[in-house]
Formats: C-alpha cells, sequence, structure tokens
C-alpha cells in the first residue's frame, strides 16, 4: 500500500472532531498523484465532496476541470485536497479547532508528495500559506521558500457567485506552467558550476 493509501486510512478513522465525524458522510482526504509537482488546496469538502469522497466534484470542481485543462492538465496530473477533510454540517465555515485538528493531515500529505507548487484555492489555505495577507491583492502573485513556490488563487467558486472574477482566475491559472519552467531553469542554471568544474 502506498504511504498516501496509508494515510487515506487513519484520515478515514479520525474522530478527532466530535460533530464532524459524526456529521459527515464521507471523509475526504485528497485525490491525486502521489508525485504531482503542483498540489491545489481548496477549503472543505461541500454536499457532493461528502458524498462521493473526492475533493472538488461539485460546480467549483467543474471549473477547476477547465482551469486545469487550459494549462494541458487532467486531475490525475495534478494533486487536489482541502485543509479541512470533512464536510461542516450545512457547509459552515470550519472552526479554529477544526482547522488546527486537520492541519497534521494536510502536512503529512504536503510532506509525502513534497510538490514544487502549493495553490492555494480560497481562504482557508491562503490563511496558512500567506497568513494576513488579502487575496484581492496577492492573487496570481507566486513566492518561493525552499525551493516550494506558493501561488495564491481565487476559490473557483468565486468565479460562480461573481462573474467578474472568472477572467482573473483563468489568466492567474495560465501564469502557472511559466512559473514551474523557471524553477527547472534556475536548477539547471545551479547544477551548471558542479558540471563545468568536472573538467
Ligand atoms: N470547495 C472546496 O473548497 N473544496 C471542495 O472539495 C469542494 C468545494
Amino acid at each position: 500500500m502506498s504511504a498516501l493509501a496509508e494515510l487515506y486510512e487513519k484520515i478515514a478513522a479520525c474522530q478527532d472532531c466530535e460533530e464532524l465525524a459524526r456529521t459527515r458522510n464521507k471523509v475526504v482526504p485528497g485525490e491525486g498523484a502521489e508525485n504531482a509537482q503542483i498540489v491545489f488546496i481548496g477549503e472543505a469538502p461541500g454536499f457532493h465532496e461528502d458524498q462521493q469522497g473526492f475533493p472538488f466534484v461539485g460546480q467549483a470542481g467543474q471549473f477547476l476541470d477547465h482551469l486545469l485543462s487550459s494549462i494541458d492538465l487532467k486531475r490525475s496530473d495534478v494533486y487536489i485536497c482541502n485543509v479541512i477533510k470533512c464536510r461542516p454540517p450545512e457547509n459552515r465555515d470550519p472552526l479554529p479547532t477544526e482547522i488546527s485538528n486537520c492541519q497534521k493531515w494536510l502536512d503529512q500529505q504536503i510532506e509525502m508528495i513534497s510538490p514544487k507548487m502549493i495553490v492555494t484555492l480560497g481562504r482557508y489555505s491562503l490563511a496558512k500559506y500567506f497568513p494576513g495577507e488579502t487575496i484581492s491583492k496577492i492573487h496570481g502573485k507566486e513566492r518561493k521558500i525552499d525551493n516550494v513556490i506558493y501561488y495564491p488563487m481565487y476559490h473557483p467558486a468565486a468565479a460562480l457567485h461573481q462573474q467578474s472574477l472568472r477572467q482573473t482566475i483563468e489568466a492567474d491559472m495560465l501564469k502557472i506552467p511559466s512559473l514551474l519552467a523557471r524553477t527547472e531553469e534556475a536548477k539547471e542554471e545551479e547544477s551548471k558550476p558542479q558540471q563545468l568544474s568536472m573538467f
């Protein structure tokens, strides 16, 4: 069994949040490639995700699929998960205790996948990686820390509620391939002097 599959079993058995464990239908740990270069992190499962056990399978997910295909990617090429792995009842906002209880799962996922890029979708993943920042100011502006690119985007559902954001989200998504390519180039540059020193 893969390390991620083993982790999913632990997440599925989690009882740390009494209300969420009691009211959930399915836990939604995440979906995608264990060796994905990009991880997308949303907020929390909604109704459809809770029914099916997979992230972003509702309307926002359809828009996310469209965004991925705009850069020639499929779900299976990336990794998609949420800050919270269980649906809060009536889609209420996750509580601070729920976010901190669930943090260990997200941190382990990121450690196992070790992505080149982490894309935050929505306010809870924004708050984790860009504390104190506002999405309207920093969306589409990458930050590189320890060779990982952190990239804040509006949540895809925002485009469903506010049509004017659709183009912004689409444009931010289109920047992803060149950001990734730049890290590859930087790596090649870093390795050059060593190669030269061999002669
Ligand atoms: N919104 C999210 O943030 N995550 C999902 O999985 C679905 C909708």
